[in-house]
């Protein structure tokens, strides 16, 4: 077996432990960043693509991309859209700010490529990896290289960006955290879809007929979703059943016309929301999916683990320079504050688009309410654009 030694060990190098990778570099701290999966993996599995303001410019100014600038999008609004009639929020005018339509596979690849450039250490196709010692002064991460090497990487702090299905929580001891979790009673069948853009700015659509969300990703090839059962079967869908289901949530006497193309790429995406808490457990910290998952309505997972990732840069920061792990106790709450408002605008997007096969003609006719409230006051208004846009980050106490 290889030893090794590294300041911090990082599972996962997907988005959140890639970023982390690449601000502690900044900080001139070394990490070594190990990932099950291979590069084409990662960046062939589809996520969503909408970044916060603070995303954006945490991207910009740590010098990762300013391709996100170029070839990103700019929206300064959405449409909700439910009886049949679009309904603009204005970002720009009630909140200030402006979100980014770029995809998490372009996120990823940027933050792969800056590594690769400035010599960051990430080992992509790591396999069998474990963690160990997390309560002592010097946890490890084992796992078998890409060669088929075993390796042992001894550390001064472990950090789980493995993702939901990661293994870093369940290391915490049961008796030593707490899980919250919310079950929905439905998914989202998603597709890209070779079509030409249907509407300049996002529809979040609700209907008699279940939600529907129309988004985009190049002049020519679009991105959709559409309310199905947790046990939808992607062969059950054809193209021409996609489309009839799409145009059917989205009628209205307004003449908006969604525009096709045959389907490229077909998947159904559960919903739930988890937090773990605390985020650290000795001197293993959890930073994004692996901490807590969203479900996708509002597009907050990558947001979050990004403004994770920024908090834990910053108090690492400290702990390493003072040689003392103290700095630790502030990552927590510092990363609650924000992943709590989250957890509340992911599911207050989520039950107030979409129809809930349970409930009866009460709460649909409520939530119709709802919908009309938010588009009729302004102060209703700007506390979507203010959630959708992204809280400004947390102030460091
Ligand atoms: C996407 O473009 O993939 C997307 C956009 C908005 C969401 C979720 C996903 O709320």
């Amino acid at each position: 077996m290889r030893i090794e030694h590294t300041t911090v060990g990082i599972v996962g190098a997907g988005p959140a432990g890639l970023m982390l990778s690449h601000l502690l570099a900044l900080a001139g701290i070394a990490s070594v960043a190990v990932d099950a999966r291979t590069r084409s993996e990662i960046e062939n599995t589809h996520r969503a693509g909408i970044l916060e303001h603070d995303s954006v410019r945490l991207l910009v100014d740590s010098g990762v991309s300013d391709r996100v600038l170029r070839e990103g999008h700019e929206h300064r609004g959405i449409r909700l859209r439910f009886d049949g009639a679009d309904h603009r929020i204005d970002f720009q005018r009630l909140a200030g700010a402006s979100t980014w339509l770029y995809p998490q596979t372009a996120v990823f690849a940027d933050l792969a490529d800056a590594r690769a450039r400035d010599g960051g250490d990430v080992r992509f196709d790591g396999r069998d990896t474990a963690v160990d010692r997390l309560t002592g002064d010097e946890p490890v991460l084992r796992f078998t290289d890409a060669d088929g090497i075993e390796a042992e990487l001894r550390c001064d702090y472990l950090v789980g960006a493995d993702g939901s299905r990661g293994l870093c929580r369940a290391q915490v001891p049961a008796e030593h955290r707490t899980q919250y979790f919310r079950e929905y009673p439905f998914a989202w069948f998603g597709f890209l879809a070779a079509a030409p853009v249907s509407a300049p700015e996002l529809i979040y659509a609700r209907s008699e007929h279940g939600f529907a969300l129309v988004s985009q990703r190049t002049e020519t090839v679009q991105r959709m979703y559409f309310q199905c059962d947790p046990g939808a079967r992607v062969e059950d869908w054809s193209d021409e059943r996609i489309w009839e289901e799409m145009r059917r949530r989205l009628a209205g006497g307004d003449g908006f016309e969604l525009r096709a193309g045959p389907i490229l790429e077909k998947t159904v995406l559960p919903f739930r929301s988890f937090v773990q808490e605390p985020l650290r457990y000795g001197r293993m910290l959890l930073a994004g999916d692996a901490a807590h998952t969203v479900p996708p309505t509002g597009a907050k997972g990558l947001n979050l683990a990004l403004a994770d990732v920024r908090v834990l840069a910053e108090i690492l920061e400290r702990a390493v320079r003072q040689r003392d792990p103290g700095p630790l106790d502030d990552y927590t709450p510092r990363a609650l504050a924000r992943v709590w408002k989250a957890q509340h605008f992911s599911y207050w997007m989520t039950t107030m688009l979409h129809r809930d096969e349970r409930g009866d003609g009460f709460d649909e006719r409520r939530r119709l309410g709802e919908l009309a409230g938010i588009v009729a006051s302004e102060a209703g208004a700007r506390y979507l654009a203010e959630g959708y846009t992204g809280w400004p980050a947390a102030v460091p106490v």
